[in-house]
């Protein structure tokens, strides 16, 4: 069954095609760059660029393909930027209208958890999950394909956002994660020694504010004083810091819910201490770890198209008064 899919809920249009949920065809992406001078996504802006771009990526996703083969196609309808995701979902709708087949709305999250899918062919659920993104940090318990539950989340920001805010205030640019990533390889990760939270009541739930503000404070007392900051044992202490609220929990998690597969998925899955940490625990564990490589890790079509197949086997329409959401859990995905 060959699947199109759109993705457009934040800075990345992406038109995408994958047969069977599982074999990749063509992912073809724009990640728009208008926002690193504004050091966030401006969303007015963002729609604009995905009505832009998103005529011209299905273009060159169906270049050679005969569009009769086409059987479905699929759209990012929750969460994301309202106005974002309304450009992608509307113009899957209407695509799937002229072509005459069913649509699928996506949730993006349960889209991020399928780039496993593309990944690892063997990989079926049950397993959990982490879940790490620009705004959100969750651990799901992944009974099914289209059956999932959050059993741990961040209490407020998510980790990527922490990521991209630190990066910020040392000048590495929006969105700073990978270049914060980049940098903490040469430091020495024990320098600076920054807070791990605990909520208290949730073994499972993190906290991010703290640990952002402690890291800010830091580096504008170090400024303020005229001190020398050791920017790479800085970013070092603070990933250090991030993964010991992350990686342990999923561990964790997965341990409680008896079962021995965790995935990880969202663009701050593609941090080399994160990565490196999780397999260490889970290899101690005797738990297998599935990472995506890292172009699946980041917001991408063909993690929507991947799931759509699913969501399709188990009955999911869309209609074409079909609503985008700018908030949605995922297990009412
Ligand atoms: O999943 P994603 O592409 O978009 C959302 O759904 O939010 O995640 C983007 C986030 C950004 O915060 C970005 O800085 C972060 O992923 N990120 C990283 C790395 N690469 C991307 N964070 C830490 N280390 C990285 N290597
Ligand atoms: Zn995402």
């Amino acid at each position: 069954m060959l699947i199109l899919a759109v993705e457009s809920s934040c800075d990345e249009t992406a038109v995408s095609l994958v047969e069977d949920g599982r074999k990749l065809i063509c992912d073809k992406i724009l990640s728009q760059t208008d926002h690193a001078i504004y050091g966030g996504v401006v969303p007015e802006i963002a729609s604009r660029r995905h009505i832009e771009a998103v005529g011209g990526l299905a273009d060159l996703a169906l270049e050679g393909i005969d569009k009769s083969k086409i059987d479905a196609v699929a759209a990012t309808y929750a969460p994301g930027l309202i106005g974002a995701v309304l450009v992608g979902l509307n113009f899957a709708k209407s695509a799937a209208y002229s072509l005459g087949v069913p649509f699928i709305p996506v949730h993006h999250m349960r889209g991020h958890i399928a780039a496993n899918y593309l990944a690892f062919p063997e990989l079926e659920p049950p397993f959990a999950a982490l879940v790490v993104s620009g705004g959100h940090s969750l651990i799901v318990d992944v009974r099914g394909y289209t059956d999932m539950e959050v059993i741990g989340t961040t209490r407020d920001d998510a980790a990527g956002e922490c990521f991209d805010k630190v990066a910020r205030v040392l000048g590495l640019g929006y969105p700073g994660g990978a270049a914060l990533d980049a940098l903490s390889k040469t430091g020495d990760d024990k320098k600076y020694p920054l807070p791990r939270a605990h909520a208290g009541d949730s073994p499972f739930d993190t906290s991010f504010s703290g640990l952002k503000t402690a890291v800010i404070n830091l580096i504008h007392n170090s400024r303020q004083k005229g001190e020398e900051l050791d920017e790479a044992s800085l970013a070092a202490s603070f990933a250090a810091a991030v993964s010991d609220a992350l990686v342990p929990r999923a561990v964790e998690a997965t341990k409680m819910l008896g079962y021995k597969k965790l995935a990880v998925c969202g663009g701050v899955a593609a941090n080399s201490r994160i990565r490196s940490d999780l397999t260490r625990l889970c290899d101690g564990n005797g738990i297998e770890i599935f990472a995506p490589p890292l172009k699946l890790c980041g917001d991408n079509g063909a993690m929507i198209a991947s799931q759509a197949y699913y969501e399709y086997m188990a009955g999911k329409r869309g209609g074409l008064d079909c609503n985008a959401y700018a908030t949605m859990a995922i297990n009412n995905g």
